[in-house]
């Protein structure tokens, strides 16, 4: 199982996925003015951020194509060309979620994918989990690091559980943090088309059975069908040495 993953810059990659000439290449990726960057811990919900991303994006530049009666063959042109922000700077959002709810996915994830290796027990995976010893580095530092960023006005924190709470609420924050807004039957018409439902029936088309790890079940507060009473203390106290008291904690729905 060792040889699956690699270890670059101290954290650890699936040998499927990257290498270590891909890493480094990274170091030197310039953003475009139009980028938006979105940045989220394995597992925490980022392909639904990024479909909601996606759509959003999508509905603004068609109805501005209406207003502007552009024809119709240009749209897949205006879209690449479709500018968010500022020449120059770019926007990150960053998707944040329970620790708990994150690491319950994540072992799933770990153990029915050919993508990494399988844990004997929940346990032994707990404990990796709590070490930042899987795949991706540690739940716990990655959001230290961002937590360094939060005051920059072109990032932004939303998090997994007021997206699953108020999907609309959460894309309109999203929307206004690109600088635009959309009627009201877009909004609840891309809220509709991201639901859990819609995508995992559009993902079971396209993944087959591994659809069904990929979208598995898509709500908040899962942990509690694994977790035992001594692990949730310990992820409390873990949550709280590191991240309590931080602007990114006061995010992240504990
Ligand atoms: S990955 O593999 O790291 O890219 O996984 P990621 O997409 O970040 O997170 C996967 C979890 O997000 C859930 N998910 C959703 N929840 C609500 N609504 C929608 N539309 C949605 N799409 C994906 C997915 O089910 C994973 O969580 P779990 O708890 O395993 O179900």
């Amino acid at each position: 199982p060792e040889d699956m993953v690699f270890s670059y810059r101290g954290i650890l990659y699936p040998l499927t996925i990257s290498s270590p000439e891909t890493l480094e290449a990274l170091q030197s990726f310039e953003a475009r003015s139009d980028d938006v960057v979105l940045v989220g811990y394995p597992k925490s919900g980022t392909n639904w951020l990024e479909h909601m991303v996606k759509e959003l994006a999508d509905a603004k530049y068609t109805e501005e194509e209406m207003k502007e009666r552009i024809n119709a063959e240009k749209k897949l042109e205006t879209f690449q060309r479709l500018e968010f922000g500022d020449p120059g700077i770019y926007e990150i959002l960053v998707l944040v979620q329970n620790p708990k709810d994150t690491a319950v996915s994540y072992y799933h994830f770990y153990n029915n994918l050919p993508l990494l290796p399988s844990f004997a027990s929940w346990d032994e995976y707990f404990a990796d989990f709590m070490n930042g010893k899987l795949a991706w580095g540690s739940y716990f530092d990655h959001l230290l690091e961002w937590n360094k960023y939060i005051d920059n006005e072109r990032i932004m924190a939303i998090s997994y559980e007021e997206l699953k709470e108020d999907p609309i609420l959460g894309m309109k924050k999203i929307a206004s943090f690109f600088g635009f807004s959309l009627c009201e039957e877009d909004f609840s018409r891309i809220a509709k088309k991201t639901s859990f439902k819609a995508m995992k029936e559009k993902s079971n088309e396209t993944h087959g059975k591994f659809g069904d790890v990929l979208f598995r079940k898509g709500v908040v507060g899962n942990w509690r069908d694994v977790f035992s009473n001594a692990q949730n203390e310990e992820m409390y106290r873990k949550f709280q040495d590191s991240l309590g008291g931080t602007k990114m904690a006061a995010k992240i729905k504990y």
